[in-house]
């Protein structure tokens, strides 16, 4: 009998819009770097070049050895842990634990009664006040609990909202390019419509909306329905890190062209330059502005997400992230509401590390001073690796880099010898996946090419984390690079 009929499922029958989704970050060359680390970790790499494996291609701080913040972790604890609450004096005296972090867990266990317990759909009521009260301080306007959706991680916000976008197969999304492929693979999972615009690398990776309206419009002319406009701030795999202004631009360009505005915003304090924006205050002051005279900006409906997974906080295992909804129809709302309910609700756990996040220690309470410590100590770090690695960068030859803005990445240009474009053509790869797979294969250092993410037709690029502690990872990139350089000139 032939293999295909000995199951239900081969590959011709499942669902085509599964095969067709392209996720680059975990793709073949993450997947050839797992087995290089599982090899040296039998002790069966000796005949590798490398003796370990550097994880430079997912944004994920704590197998990077960033720590966890303490207090986060031991509110957490007690919250896994009930029991612990009999034994205080102990956890003061022998584990560091302060009186805030009891204070802390009674709370959050009185609002989610147990983290073994579902909580409502849209996430528990106390911790979706805590993120308005954080919303409200962060922008001063005031935000709404009832607004807020809690949810596994920004990744499981977006694709409720895409689910809810993406009505038929024409159903169009505005997407930058080069992005984070949650969102041409969530769309071709959906069977709709990734409309590209182009960001500018010349400027810092800067939102180009001359760019995004011809995008639209060429979409429109071919019969595609935009309903949606992504913008991601800070970028990845950019970095780049918008102004004011060029918020203001995309919301005109919303409520011009009555486009959903989603705001992935969980890159929001890698600020390196300058200061995060957020466009929810860029919404709210347009409203207020004289440019809102006959309400133009009233009806925007704008959902911006956050995440616990980036920043200093990197508990991306854990699942915690939210979006607020502004200017949704309620009859739109309510379907958002059911379509979460039938995922039952967020990991509970991770909307208690959520609550922590938006609600860290103040000034004046006893958890405030290793918070406050163990926070700048991890910005500080990832500001130092950030200006070494582009450092290393702006020194070897044919890789031009801008500046690192913010995010957790870099995105360099890479010029490749004719040569070295020709051997990726005679082994069925793009030039800038060659290069990474080579550069893995010589060193260990597992990064992204910029295929993965969208570049502009001719041009090559690659992603890396600075996430990685140390500098001698990036030693090896630069010697390797050396080398490849050598062999095709
Ligand atoms: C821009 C962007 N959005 C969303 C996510 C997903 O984050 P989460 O872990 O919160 O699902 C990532 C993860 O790398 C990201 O880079």
């Amino acid at each position: 009998m032939p293999a295909s009929q000995l199951r239900s499922l081969n590959i011709d029958n499942i669902n085509p819009h599964i095969k067709e989704a392209k996720y680059a970050v975990r793709g073949e060359l993450a997947v050839k770097s797992e087995e290089f680390r599982a090899q040296l970790q039998k002790g069966e790499g000796k005949d590798l070049p490398f003796d370990s494996v550097i994880s430079a291609n997912i944004g994920n701080p704590q197998q990077l050895d960033q720590k966890p913040i303490t207090f986060f972790r031991q509110v957490a604890s007690i919250l896994e842990n009930p029991g612990l609450l009999d034994s205080e004096e102990m956890l003061e005296k022998h584990c560091g634990y302060k009186s805030d972090v009891f204070e802390r867990a009674r709370q959050l266990l009185k609002d989610v009664k147990s983290v073994g317990a579902y909580s409502q759909s849209q996430g528990a009521p106390g911790i979706r006040q805590s993120v308005a009260n954080f919303i409200e301080r962060r922008d001063g306007y005031p935000a709404d609990a009832a607004t807020i959706f809690l949810s596994a991680g920004a990744s499981s916000g977006v694709n409720t909202l895409m689910n809810v976008i993406c009505a038929t197969p024409q159903t169009g999304v505005l997407v930058p390019i080069p992005q984070y492929p949650l969102y041409t693979a969530t769309l071709s999972v959906l069977n709709a419509k990734c409309v590209p615009y182009y960001l500018n690398e010349e400027s810092n990776w800067s939102t180009d909306v001359s760019g995004m309206r011809s995008a639209l419009e060429k979409a429109k002319a071919e019969g595609i329905d935009v309903r949606a406009v992504v913008v991601i701030n800070p970028g990845n795999p950019t970095g780049g890190s918008l102004a004011p202004e060029g918020i203001n631009e995309v919301l005109e360009l919303a409520a011009e062209e009555k486009l959903v505005c989603i705001a992935d915003e969980v890159y929001q304090t890698n600020v390196f330059q300058g200061e995060f924006h957020s466009f929810k205050k860029g919404l709210r002051d347009l409203q207020k502005s004289r440019k809102n005279k006959e309400g133009k900006f009233d009806n925007v409906e704008l959902a911006s997400l956050h995440s616990i997974s980036k920043g200093m906080v990197g508990e991306c295992g854990h699942r915690g992230g939210y979006y607020e909804m502004i200017g949704f129809d309620p009859e739109v709302t309510a379907q958002i509401y059911k379509f979460v309910s039938i995922m039952l609700c967020p990991p509970v756990i991770g909307q208690c590390l959520l609550e922590t996040m938006v609600n860290p220690p103040t000034s004046s309470q006893p958890s405030y001073p290793l918070y406050r410590a163990e926070y700048d100590g991890i910005a500080q770090g990832l500001k130092d690796r950030a200006n070494a690695l582009y450092t290393t960068f702006s020194k070897m030859e044919g890789v031009s880099c801008q500046s690192p803005q913010g995010s957790m990445y870099l995105f360099p240009t890479i010029t490749l010898p004719p040569k070295a474009v020709e051997a990726a053509q005679e082994a069925g790869k793009s030039a800038d996946e060659y290069y990474c797979l080579r550069l893995l294969e010589a060193t260990g250092v597992c990064i992204v090419p910029g295929s993965g993410f969208g570049q502009r037709e001719g041009t090559l690029h690659f992603r890396t984390t600075f996430l990685a502690p140390g500098t001698e990872w990036v030693g090896r990139i630069e010697e390797f690079h050396k080398g490849f350089m050598a062999e095709f000139r």
